[in-house]
């Protein structure tokens, strides 16, 4: 797939997610071979005004490579401010965010709140697209409720403004994550857009990936919730899609991923912050697992990399002998 000058070496990208997608996660699903990743989404406003750390979001390395940065705001000035910064500091592809539902952000008229008001959705990404040659894409929902389902109508905005792609994640606003993503909706949008189609929304198993580019006719996938604890989501998406195999990680490796995955973490955030992070990612890695129950109550404990280090291969030794892999 290609998005403006950009050429994906696949069309399986990872979602951004607040609070996960991180330097280090994106590292590891890379390693996967993802064809390309998303920031969190990141405040204009704030990386504008220089608040907090807000630029951290921003933060990359070689192999992290190539890069979508996500940013959310309403005011059309300040979004085009934040892609001229976002492009300085090296995004290989501006994402606009029209697609949050939480309370925080759409009471500032950003985030989904956006597509109930498409004449702001315009002028929004003309500001965007004069500020950057760099492949700007678009990230939208359904719409923002059942009656207000208008996810084709902003598709057909985005691509007079010049946006280079649209990624549909196709719920409504209100539904949340609730009930299921209408990939009929992606299916429609497809059928209209001159411009390259992302689907977004369920995608858990390798075989919903396929299912997801036949029933669609989309032109990539983008995958959320089901790396979480699943890298291997990513690689087995790829293999399922060349004909290959399906791969079963088994305890060694998943030990040995959660060990690289908490190192990079530890090394980017320090230990104490590194490690506290990791928990969230400890219990998606055990998810399902044989005493899951008890090893989540000992990793919500952890502070520290030698008390992990020893928490999870207590827990792996047993689960190998348990499970004989
Ligand atoms: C914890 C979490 C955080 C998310 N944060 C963002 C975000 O920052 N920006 C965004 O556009 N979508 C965000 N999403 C939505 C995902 O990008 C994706 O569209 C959605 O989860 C549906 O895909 P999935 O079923 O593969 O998870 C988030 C989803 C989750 C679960």
């Amino acid at each position: 797939m290609n998005i403006g000058c950009l050429r994906l070496k696949n069309a399986i990208c990872l979602a951004p997610m607040a609070g996960i997608t991180d330097l280090p996660f994106r590292t590891i699903v890379r390693e996967f071979g993802c064809g390309l990743a998303f920031t969190e989404m990141v405040s204009a406003n704030g990386l504008v005004r220089g608040m907090g750390k807000t630029s951290r979001y921003l933060d990359s390395s070689p192999a992290d490579r190539p890069l979508g940065v996500q940013l959310f705001g309403s005011d059309p000035e300040t979004l085009a401010e934040a892609v001229r910064m976002t492009v300085d500091r090296g995004a290989d592809l501006v994402d606009m965010n029209m697609g949050c539902p939480v309370k925080k952000v759409v009471k500032t008229g950003s985030g989904a709140a956006l597509m109930r008001n498409p004449q702001q959705v315009a002028v929004i990404l003309q500001a965007m697209r004069k500020a950057t040659d760099l492949p700007l894409t678009l990230k939208i929902r359904a719409g923002w409720r059942h009656r207000e389902v208008n996810a084709l109508a902003i598709g057909h905005i985005a691509e007079e403004c010049g946006v280079d792609a649209v990624i549909l994640h196709p719920r409504t606003a209100d539904q949340g994550f609730g009930g299921e993503a209408d990939w009929g909706l992606i299916a429609a949008l497809k059928a209209q857009m001159r411009i390259p189609v992302i689907g977004s929304g369920d995608v858990r198993r390798p075989e919903d990936a396929t299912r997801m580019f036949r029933e669609t006719g989309c032109d990539g996938v983008m995958v959320g919730r089901g790396v979480l604890g699943n890298p291997w989501l990513m690689r087995n998406i790829l293999h399922r899609l060349s004909g290959g195999d399906v791969f079963v990680p088994s305890c060694a490796d998943r030990m040995e991923i959660i060990r690289h995955h908490l190192a990079m973490t530890v090394e980017y955030y320090g230990e104490k912050g590194g490690t506290r992070d990791f928990r969230k990612h400890l219990l998606w890695y055990t998810k399902g697992l044989r005493g899951g129950a008890q090893f989540r109550q000992a990793a919500g404990q952890i502070t520290d990399l030698a008390s992990a280090w020893k928490v999870l291969q207590d827990y792996f030794q047993n689960l190998e002998k348990t499970v004989g892999t």
